[in-house]
């Protein structure tokens, strides 16, 4: 062999550290909580170990515990008190997350972005309005424009009860644009908008669907997000959200789809956040708890997979525990 070439001189213990290219920091992650306005306890959430829908009165307190590990940044997610077609708890002055975020923002300093979907909100649970044929016709599903209203009412009524930040997340055309409009009208206009502009129709999302309890009751989400084997889509997605104004690109979900989020990376300057989801989180718990993985390892393991593709944060359901090993020192 030619030995002048020897990349291993590169990986002793003193020089790694020197030499590596990405790292993970508590400041990149955001955990996803859950409030839910139906219980009185907190509720253990089966396929998610260790995550809980907490009631509305103990959500500051839920928050505080993520600030404890480091991360200051939380994605809210709520579970309202009941469901209709149109979803209208979703913009509700007291509605679940408006109450929420009232509580945090009175009783934290963590930095609190909001879900903008109604599939926790509509009884048929579609992420938006359905199109008159949809009833008959479970191939017909959500009227996009009729949607965009309510994303505006929505966005506006987060905002006032005290959003950081506003996440849309129902793959509606249009709806970045929709937004900026409604929020800079309402004098809103130094609340961001991260965009889930990329969002796959996945099957990767089944366990937060128990979570939440937004389970389309028929039909699926192809009409809406996005087919699994497209790329060039993504560079599309991402580019119509820029011009709309969204101020972060998110691509979901996160380990299947790394490569999008690298091509995303590579064609805008936007912050890139990817979202590594509930089914990417229960499969690694499912094979530790048979002695087959390393939990904490490959839970690092795989946030540091999502920096090296090109992610700045990264939403995830093991941002407390991985920001607890980070803070003890463990690192690759
Ligand atoms: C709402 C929403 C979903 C997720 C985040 N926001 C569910 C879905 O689109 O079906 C999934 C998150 C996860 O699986 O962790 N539209």
């Amino acid at each position: 062999m030619d030995i002048t070439k020897r990349p291993r001189r590169l990986r002793s213990d003193g020089v790694r550290p020197l030499v590596s290219e990405s790292s993970l920091s508590p400041a990149d992650l955001i955990a996803p909580v859950f409030v839910d306005a139906t219980t009185e306890e907190r509720v253990p959430i089966e396929s998610m170990p260790g995550h809980e829908r907490v009631p509305v009165e103990g959500i500051a307190e839920r928050v505080e515990e993520v600030r404890e590990t480091g991360v200051e940044a939380v994605m809210l997610f709520g579970i309202p008190e009941e469901k209709d077609e149109r979803g209208t708890r979703a913009w509700a002055d007291e509605g679940v997350i408006q109450r929420a975020l009232r509580r945090i923002t009175d009783e934290t300093d963590a930095y609190v972005i909001t879900d903008l979907c109604f599939c926790e909100y509509t009884d048929h649970g579609h992420c938006g309005i359905l199109e008159e044929e949809a009833k008959e016709d479970p191939r017909q599903t959500v009227d996009n424009d009729a949607t965009l209203e309510l994303i505006e009412r929505t966005a506006i009524s987060q905002a006032e009860a005290g959003a950081d930040m506003i996440a849309p997340s129902g793959m509606m055309d249009g709806m970045v644009g929709v937004m900026r409009d409604a929020l800079d009208r309402e004098n809103l206009t130094e609340v961001p908008i991260m965009s889930y502009a990329v969002k796959y129709e996945s099957a990767f999302y089944g366990p937060f669907r128990d979570a939440a309890d937004g389970a389309p009751a028929f039909g699926d989400r192809r009409h809406y997000q996005m087919d699994p084997g497209n790329r060039r889509e993504a560079i599309r997605e991402a580019k119509l959200d820029v011009e709309q104004g969204a101020d972060v690109l998110m691509v979901k979900p996160a380990l299947p789809y790394l490569d999008v989020v690298r091509d995303v990376r590579e064609n805008t300057d936007l912050p890139v956040a990817t979202y590594n989801v509930s089914g990417e989180y229960a499969m690694l718990h499912a094979a530790a708890d048979r002695g087959w993985l390393d939990l904490e390892e490959t839970a690092r393991e795989s946030l540091l997979s999502m920096k090296r593709a090109g992610a700045d944060l990264i939403l995830t359901y093991f941002a407390e525990s991985v920001a607890e090993q980070l803070s003890a020192g463990r690192r690759m």
